[in-house]
């Protein structure tokens, strides 16, 4: 990792690293999805504020904390719609408690965030970049592709990048813009068109594909992505595998570039930008206080009675890139197997609807039901049912369930980090065993403690499960041991130090 080593107890550190930096500098950051949505009360029919969900907020949200700035994102549903339309486009101080920001709710219109969100963003953008097409069928780039590039992606990028220069000239001061991940590619280009001086920076939370895969996008797409990301001071990509990827691409698909792999710099059209591998992680403590909160407690006794003697966990939004369905047949497999552990070992899904209006995503979770329906129907007993799952957004209950588990299953078939990873050691009670697969950005840090799998090896998961299950309590607390002080050690306060440090370097 670059920069210097920080651990949390040196967070002075980095704090007042912080607040030298935004003496002069006004920090705007800028993401899809915000620290809170507001959601219409049933009761009151009036927007209530929730904390916002998915990876980007559970990283970013520790800042709110300690230092103030504007956020900027899109609206979500009807709740955000209405407060932004009540505020017409200034941003809203976070009702919340603990959160020190300002949000800026972009306020597309509906047609245009679909094709944005349901057609370029997830099915296109995000199914390239976790490999998931199966490239003689899918994807086919049409014409209703095309028009939602220009007449939704561009458009809501625009929007963004309209947002955050407003913002940056409100504030007289220079700008310190954070983007981050792939919905807003090509934020960067249209913000330096205006603000040639910003310090801008584009964080992407998701893998980086070869070259050669993203060669199935018309060309188009894949030269102004490079070359919007080509405007930023500071590109920065989960892990070192996702930084060659990108330097290889710039030289791909920018001819006029000129890329240093060593140094890890871009060179295009008078701009040099450094592209760095910034591991996230997750704030530790505030986890951790999450997991003993009296909500935690309550999920906790709530959720024992379900508890096997031993317990195998899964936390995920219902995501195909996670593998879910492939875990359930190992679980099945090595039950099959292993008939002595029948009925005393559970396995407890956590499963976060998400992307509801996509149409793969809806067939994926029909297969996760199947999957279940079958290992219930297989092997449940009048006393004992195998699997059983909780299909909702409940950040704390999964918390809660993590104080809980003997094995945690994270086999993602690949993931730019995954948190779950993270946050599954720092609150587990019981020195529970991480098996965790090695396509995800996690096992670069996390392989020292975790029982390593290849994600498509239903039959090494399996086995995996069983060594897990049956591993002895020496081996389990040095394994959990590693992994509590590996993640310790680089907690989202190493991320945001090394990469202020950067931009501390580049302002200077
Ligand atoms: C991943 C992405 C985020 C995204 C999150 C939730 O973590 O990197 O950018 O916000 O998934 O997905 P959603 O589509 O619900 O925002």
């Amino acid at each position: 990792m670059h920069g210097p080593t920080v651990t949390s107890k040196e967070r002075g550190v980095l704090w007042s690293l912080v607040d030298d930096l935004l003496r002069d500098h006004r920090l705007i950051l800028a993401s899809n999805r915000g620290p809170m949505e507001y959601h219409i009360s049933p009761e009151t029919h009036e927007p209530q504020p929730r904390r916002g969900s998915g990876g980007v907020v559970t990283a970013l949200s520790s800042l709110t904390n300690y230092v103030d700035f504007t956020w900027i994102a899109s609206v979500m549903g009807e709740g955000d719609r209405r407060v932004a339309e009540m505020h017409a486009g200034k941003a809203i101080r976070s009702p919340l408690p603990g959160q020190r920001v300002s949000v800026r709710f972009v306020n597309t219109a509906r047609r245009t965030y679909h094709k944005y969100y349901n057609i370029v963003c997830n099915p296109l953008l995000w199914f390239l970049q976790h490999y998931m097409w199966s490239s003689p069928y899918t994807p086919r780039v049409d014409a209703a592709i095309y028009d939602a590039w220009e007449t939704g992606y561009v458009t809501v990028n625009r929007e963004f990048a309209d947002a955050i220069i407003d913002e940056a000239r409100q504030s007289g001061r220079r700008a310190l813009i954070m983007v981050h991940d792939y919905q807003l590619y090509l934020v960067p280009g249209m913000v330096r068109e205006k603000l040639p001086d910003a310090h801008i920076q584009h964080f992407l939370h998701i893998p980086w594909p070869a070259s050669s895969y993203w060669e199935l996008l018309p060309r188009y797409t894949r030269v102004s992505i490079c070359e919007s990301l080509c405007n930023a001071d500071i590109v920065g990509f989960q892990a070192s595998r996702d930084v060659r990827a990108f330097l290889d691409s710039c030289n791909t698909f920018l001819p006029e570039s000129r890329v240093d792999y060593a140094a890890g710099v871009v060179h295009y059209r008078g701009r040099a930008t450094q592209v760095r591998a910034y591991p996230i992680s997750i704030d530790v403590d505030e986890v951790r206080q999450i997991a003993l909160s009296p909500r935690a407690e309550e999920y906790d006794h709530r959720l024992r009675p379900a508890l096997g003697k031993q317990t195998i966990i899964r936390v995920d939004r219902a995501e195909p890139s996670k593998n879910i369905v492939r875990g359930f047949q190992a679980y099945d497999v090595m039950l099959e197997r292993h008939p002595e552990l029948r009925g005393n070992v559970r396995f407890l899904a956590f499963l976060v609807p998400s992307r509801t209006h996509i149409r793969q995503y809806q067939r994926y979770v029909e297969e996760i039901e199947e999957a279940i329906k079958q290992t219930n129907s297989r092997f449940s007993t009048p006393t004992w049912q195998p699997v059983q799952v909780y299909f909702e957004n409940n950040y704390v209950q999964a918390i809660a369930a993590m104080r809980l588990y003997d094995v945690l299953i994270v086999n993602a078939v690949i993931d730019g980090m995954n948190l779950v990873a993270k946050e599954g050691p720092v609150v587990n009670t019981k020195d529970g065993v991480l098996i965790l697969s090695e396509s995800t950005g996690a096992h670069e840090q996390l392989q020292v403690g975790a029982l390593s799998v290849a994600a498509a090896d239903v039959e090494g998961t399996a086995r995996a499960i069983y060594r897990a299950l049956t591993m002895t309590p020496a081996e389990r607390t040095e394994r959990a041991g590693r992994l509590r002080s590996t993640i310790e050690r680089e907690d989202i306060t190493h991320w945001l130090y090394a990469q202020l440090h950067d931009v501390r370097a580049l302002t200077a």
